[in-house]
């Protein structure tokens, strides 16, 4: 079990006088929000109160009351001889995050899921010219059909990570590839490294299993804070896997160049640790191209990868790549719940990937265009919002004035726009001040949805229903 110095907590708890109340809420409040958004990871050894009392310059009791406060209210647990350690609350859990059905009068933000390109109708009339050859067969093929597999396998390859078709599952989305990887890897109990923020429906597939998630707080800006949090979390709980998307991460749109995948891996394996990569991003370059695939640096890591992104989410087409007795492995779990892919999708993702440079060139350009847009008038609606700008990926990662993503997602229904709030892409306990704005609608659509967020915004004003134990602004 990590343990957590005195020192290290009284540097991450900064100054506690400027709290309006009790010394040993704000001292609560302020372990809950590091949990919360990733800083101190779930299942820390906390310091001896005697310490965190010296290191603070505060009474024993004090610290006594304020880690009551935090096992009364679930953030900790105590056992005699063992010390007390970190842990999540059961509750706020959002629950599955299901897409919502198209709706013509509002503009959705929550998703960021493009539509087609006008390739993919031309892709699926090619397959149906190639469907009568393989209507002879019975039709199932549980690792995906031969010919897609090839050529997802040539891709890697071509990525600087040597591939056979053998090393590839094709799955329903990448989504269904990473269930079926943390299905196959991964047993209850057992600790699963994620990013904060991230994905959260990964993240929900894993806690379905009895994971126990270990969250490392992540910034765009700083992949190496980032790495050296990686480092310490893996080298203290050692977990059995880890959840990482180092090509313009969702939502932060985070790139890991190859010094920074390159320690990443020798982290992952010094710990024992297996990599599950996301790569759902990894074509959507705008101002940069994604290095080799991280698991090019190391044996034994998995990469998910996915057309949803690239071409279109109605294609279900997605994929696992790792070593080939992982692949038999997880071909045996895939089965269980669905025998085959659909042969139709597979042939049209065959012609989609042939003419793959081209198509994403295209999507590409729209991208970036939509991108501007969206960065563009929210600087003019709402300038008091910080937007980085990623090198890549669907949606910028705004942050806020104030904590008030969740009461602007509510406020904004009423206004015409559908958003997810930064919470969602966390523990639930932080990220109020976070909004994830998706840039994959045409620029006029873009426009028209930052007017109604600035309304919403407005509407929204400091009207927060939130724990007053969140709200604290920490260093
Ligand atoms: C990071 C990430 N992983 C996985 C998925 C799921 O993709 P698919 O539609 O291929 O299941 C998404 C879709 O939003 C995503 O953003």
């Amino acid at each position: 079990m990590e343990s957590v110095s005195s020192h290290r907590l009284a540097g991450l708890l900064g100054d506690l006088t400027s709290d309006r109340q009790p010394l040993f809420l704000a001292l609560s409040s302020r372990v809950r929000l590091l949990i919360g958004d990733g800083r101190l990871p779930v299942g820390a050894r906390l310091p001896a109160e005697r310490d965190l009392a010296a290191a603070l310059q505060l009474s024993r009791v004090t610290v006594t009351s304020a880690y009551t406060r935090l096992r009364e209210d679930g953030w900790a647990a105590s056992r005699r001889g063992a010390g007390t350690w970190t842990t999540l609350p059961a509750g706020p859990q959002p629950g599955p995050w299901v897409p919502a059905p198209a709706d013509d009068h509002r503009i959705d933000l929550a998703h960021a899921a493009p539509s087609a390109p006008p390739e993919v109708p031309a892709a699926y009339a090619a397959a149906l010219q190639d469907l009568p050859r393989l209507l002879t067969s019975h039709g199932y093929h549980p690792a995906g059909l031969p010919e897609l597999r090839a050529r997802i396998a040539d891709r890697y390859t071509a990525r600087g990570l040597p591939t056979t078709p053998e090393q590839v599952l094709v799955t329903g989305g990448a989504l269904h590839g990473l269930a079926v990887t943390f299905q196959a890897l991964l047993r209850r109990a057992d600790r699963l490294l994620i990013e904060q923020p991230t994905y959260p429906n990964a993240v929900d597939a894993a806690r379905a299993l009895g994971v126990r998630t270990v969250p490392v707080a992540l910034a765009a800006e700083d992949s190496d804070a980032w790495l050296d949090a990686v480092e310490a979390a893996l080298r203290e709980t050692r977990p059995a896997a880890a959840y990482l998307m180092p090509d313009f991460q969702n939502p932060t749109g985070l790139l890991l160049d190859a010094t920074g995948r390159e320690r990443l891996a020798r982290a992952l394996h010094d710990a024992g640790t297996v990599a599950v990569v996301d790569e759902t991003n990894v074509e959507l370059g705008l101002d940069a191209l994604p290095d080799a695939p991280l698991a090019a640096h190391g044996a034994g890591h998995v990469s998910v990868g996915s057309l949803s992104k690239a071409f279109w989410g109605g294609l279900r087409i997605g994929w696992v790549r790792a070593d080939t007795d992982i692949v038999q492995q997880l071909t045996a779990a895939a089965v269980l719940t669905q025998m085959s892919g659909p042969v139709l999708e597979q042939l049209a993702a065959c012609h989609l990937l042939d003419g793959a440079d081209a198509a994403l060139e295209a999507r590409r350009d729209g991208l970036w265009q939509a991108r501007a847009a969206l960065v563009a008038a929210l600087g003019e609606h709402l300038p008091a919002w910080h937007v980085p700008v990623p090198a890549g990926g669907l949606v910028l990662w705004c942050q806020l004035p104030s904590k008030r993503s969740t009461a602007l997602a509510a406020a904004a229904a009423d206004h015409g726009l559908r958003l997810a709030a930064g919470p969602r892409f966390g523990s639930g306990h932080a990220l109020d001040d976070r909004l994830r704005l998706p840039f994959t609608q045409p620029p006029e659509v873009l426009r028209r949805a930052v007017e109604r967020l600035a309304a919403a915004d407005a509407a929204a004003g400091n009207d927060s229903h939130h724990d007053p134990g969140l709200l604290l602004d920490v260093v």
